[in-house]
């Protein structure tokens, strides 16, 4: 098999063949000069756009300080002032945090952490989750079959229990029978006695982009009180202002009891963060987990530049009213053509439906090769758009133009 770009692997699958040089807001420019509107915002990752002239200052500040402080060696000065930003902006309870560099390596640390907390070894996860592609976190992903196929023996006790389709006529019932499922995981699969925790994305992402039904969750949190199972929410996608919200747990009045915490956090630069309660943290035995680079200072300082700018007053509204923009041209474009299925959205974490996937594989590529708008899609058939959080009225007008361009093109 040839190699698409030479020397480089091909194991990293291609949303677009574009070559990039450089990044400024909702936007990115090819080697070749040509402009594009990123709404994929480096997969929910660039919350402040790309190279946020604060981000980038407080990057360069820190580099001149110290890169590397390695934090078994020594604690440099912005690990506690970060993880005490973060315990302000968390739900109650959560206070104490642990610093690594990706979404997947949080996931591990949840889980290690779990099993040492509560003596128990097995784990229930959500259908429809992607929490991630280190062998831990693969086993515990079933929103499609490439992200496991070939790599068995997977770790075990992994249990999978039913999320209810947010988009079913009959929600109600949907709820009900996902809850009823998950007990049933726990009466005939994996006792609450061996069972350590659940984890699950508040918003399925990478799956499908459909929000929890807020019972759904009220009632889980219920149940693993009630079973002493700790309740883990994978806020790697759904965190940092991408719902309208600091975290997407906040729209639910659920506490987690672990948060894992990446992508956004820092406008792109590598850090991720698990946050917990202290008294879970005091069971965590240690030197039995780390890593070299967790914790990076580069990292804390573009996290803590990241938090101020969405920290500030109207930034979440912001949020909330672009979000709502984008679904209101959505929804115009359901109205108007048969073929589009459903339309939703949590902020900027906003979707669309097709009746194919091949359909909805002909819009992303009819918008990118007609209209310079890179989208992606999730799940079989949905088109997911996770601009950066920082984008304007204009830019969702424009590329709402192109999608509109786009479905009268493949209609
Ligand atoms: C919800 C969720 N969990 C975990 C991950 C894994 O994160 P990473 O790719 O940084 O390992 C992702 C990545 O898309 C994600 O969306």
């Amino acid at each position: 098999m040839g190699r698409s770009t030479p020397n480089l692997s091909n194991v990293w699958f291609k949303v677009t063949d574009l070559d990039v040089a450089t990044g400024l807001g909702s936007w990115i420019t090819t080697i070749s000069g040509e402009r594009y509107l990123d709404f994929t915002g480096g997969i929910a990752v660039t919350a402040t756009g790309h190279c946020h002239p604060r981000v980038v200052a407080a990057i360069a500040r820190q580099a001149e300080r110290f890169i590397h402080a390695q934090a078994n060696v020594y604690t440099h000065d912005l690990l506690q002032p970060l993880a005490q930003r973060l315990a302000e902006l968390s739900p109650p309870g959560i206070d104490t945090f642990f610093f690594a560099n990706s979404g997947a390596e949080i996931i591990e640390a949840a889980v290690k952490l779990a099993k040492q907390a509560t003596g128990r070894p097995n784990i229930i996860v959500f259908q429809g989750g992607f929490h991630g592609r280190t062998h831990q976190a693969m086993a515990m992903t079933i929103s499609k079959t490439v992200y496991r196929a070939g790599h068995a023996p997977l770790p075990s006790g992994i249990f999978i229990a039913p999320f209810p389709d947010g988009r079913a006529a009959d929600l109600e019932s949907e709820i009900d029978q996902a809850l009823a499922g998950f007990d049933q995981l726990l009466a005939t699969a994996t006792a609450p006695g061996e069972t350590a925790a659940l984890v699950i994305e508040p918003v399925i992402g990478e799956g499908g982009y459909i929000p929890a039904p807020t019972r759904f969750l009220q009632e889980l949190s219920l149940r693993s009180k009630q079973h002493d199972l700790l309740f883990i929410c994978d806020e790697i996608q759904t965190g940092f202002g991408r719902t309208g919200k600091m975290f997407a747990i906040d729209h639910y009045a659920v506490e987690p009891d672990v948060i894992c915490m990446a992508k956004g956090i820092a406008s792109g630069f590598p850090i991720s963060a698990l946050g917990t309660k202290g008294e879970l943290d005091d069971q965590w035995p240690t030197g039995s987990h780390g890593g070299t680079y967790g914790g990076n200072a580069i990292g804390c300082a573009a996290a803590l530049a990241t938090i101020d700018i969405l920290s500030e007053n109207g930034f979440l509204e912001t949020v909330q009213a672009r979000g709502d923009q984008l679904l209101a041209g959505l929804n115009d474009l359901m109205a108007k053509y048969p073929f589009v299925a459903h339309t939703r959205g949590l902020g900027l974490m906003v979707a669309i439906d097709f009746d194919t996937g091949q359909r909805t594989d002909d819009v992303v590529e009819h918008c990118l090769e007609h209209s310079n708008l890179i989208t992606m899609t999730a799940g079989a058939t949905t088109l997911r758009f996770m601009p950066p959080l920082t984008v304007t009225p204009e830019e969702i007008d424009l590329a709402l133009t192109a999608l509109a361009n786009a479905l009268a093109a493949v209609a």
